[in-house]
């Protein structure tokens, strides 16, 4: 009897253990990630040889139609969302806003976009853009994605260039820049006019903070007759895409902007160029590289994993699926 116990208590340290042990795994998974420097050479080694793959592309919109259907999925819409519709917030756990008649009506009735789009660029704020000349080729796209309300000043448009059709703006954003929304609207109201009449991609269902100052932004552009039209992120199609790249290793508590938008872009887009996606402090020509093209405030680290997500966005790019501009635009064949 006083065995038996014994060996009960035993087997169930050992699975407690066990438990411990693929939690652990789970949180801090053993894997090895490139150093910078093998990464350089491995760009280097590529070269500006990019060919398009149509299969490639073909194939990765279906995996990714197939987990998170972004055509039908990546804004909120009276389609997808419809009164009563529990939107489950994705980046904290269990809480929802459960739609109700005033946030129904925000809601586009559905995907605004002309689909499909042809030639897409998606835009990072990477410092690697600054002397690239990248603008030209970037407003020459059909559609131009930009991340986190970028400036677009004439002393970047040769680099960063000027048109937009899409920009995400993080509901932290406006609490820093704008003072939340209330005091006065109008800084708000004329830098958003430098993104002429694109989308605005918010996540207001991402984090409970997050809900009300994007209300805000929604009002604050309706209320003034902007040009703009405020599309919010689906948490739902948040979610699927972070779980897409969790099981193509990338281990971050939360997928990047320039991530989500590259995923989205070649879901929708026959053609996807991605530009100022560099996330190291040294270029290919071993100069030092600013966080941003506009400034070289750093991030929180841990949150992102910016250079896990460039391998990633690589491979793709030696597969001919997307293609990823490091460095100058200018250069011959570039
Ligand atoms: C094109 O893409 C397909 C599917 O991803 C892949 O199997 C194939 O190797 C790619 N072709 C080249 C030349 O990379
Ligand atoms: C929605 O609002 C309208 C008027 O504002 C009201 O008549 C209607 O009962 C409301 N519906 C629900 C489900 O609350
Ligand atoms: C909206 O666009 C029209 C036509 O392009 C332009 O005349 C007008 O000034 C714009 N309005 C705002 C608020 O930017």
């Amino acid at each position: 009897m006083l065995l038996r116990c014994h060996r009960n208590k035993l087997s169930v340290w050992a699975v407690l253990c066990i438990l411990v042990l693929l939690c652990w795994l789970y949180i801090f998974p053993v894997y090895r990630l490139p150093s910078d420097k093998e990464i350089v050479d491995e760009v280097l080694r590529q070269g500006h040889v990019w060919q398009k793959n149509r299969t490639g592309i073909d194939v990765f919109r279906k995996l990714l139609t197939d987990c998170c259907d972004p055509k039908r999925m990546f804004a909120v819409t009276k389609q997808n969302s419809p009164m009563g519709k529990i939107l489950w917030y994705d980046g904290e756990f269990y809480h929802s806003h459960t739609v109700n008649n005033e946030t129904y009506s925000l809601f586009v009735q559905d995907t605004p976009l002309q689909l499909p789009l042809k030639r897409c660029a998606v835009v990072g704020n990477g410092g690697v853009l600054k002397q690239s000349g990248c603008g030209k080729d970037i407003d020459q796209a059909d559609f131009v994605m930009r991340c986190n309300l970028p400036p677009l000043t004439k002393e970047y448009t040769e680099d960063v260039g000027s048109r937009t059709h899409l920009v995400t703006a993080n509901p932290s954003i406006i609490e820093k820049r704008f003072q939340n929304l209330l005091w006065s609207r109008k800084p708000f109201v004329e830098s958003m006019k430098a993104y002429g009449s694109s989308y605005v991609y918010m996540p207001a269902f991402s984090m409970k903070p997050g809900t009300d100052p994007s209300l805000r932004a929604y009002y604050t552009l309706s209320d003034t007759s902007s040009n703009l039209t405020m599309l919010f992120a689906n948490p739902e199609f948040l979610r699927t895409v972070g779980k897409f790249w969790k099981g193509h290793g990338i281990h971050a508590k939360r997928l990047s902007t320039g991530l989500f938008l590259v995923s989205l872009a070649l879901g929708l887009c026959d053609e996807v160029t991605a530009y100022g996606f560099w996330p190291f402090s040294l270029s290919l020509d071993e100069q030092p590289v600013s966080h941003h093209y506009y400034d070289n405030v750093l991030p929180f680290s841990g949150f992102h994993a910016m250079p896990e997500e460039f391998i990633q966005l690589w491979q793709l790019h030696k597969s001919g699926t997307l293609r990823v501009r490091v460095g100058s635009c200018l250069a011959k064949g570039g």
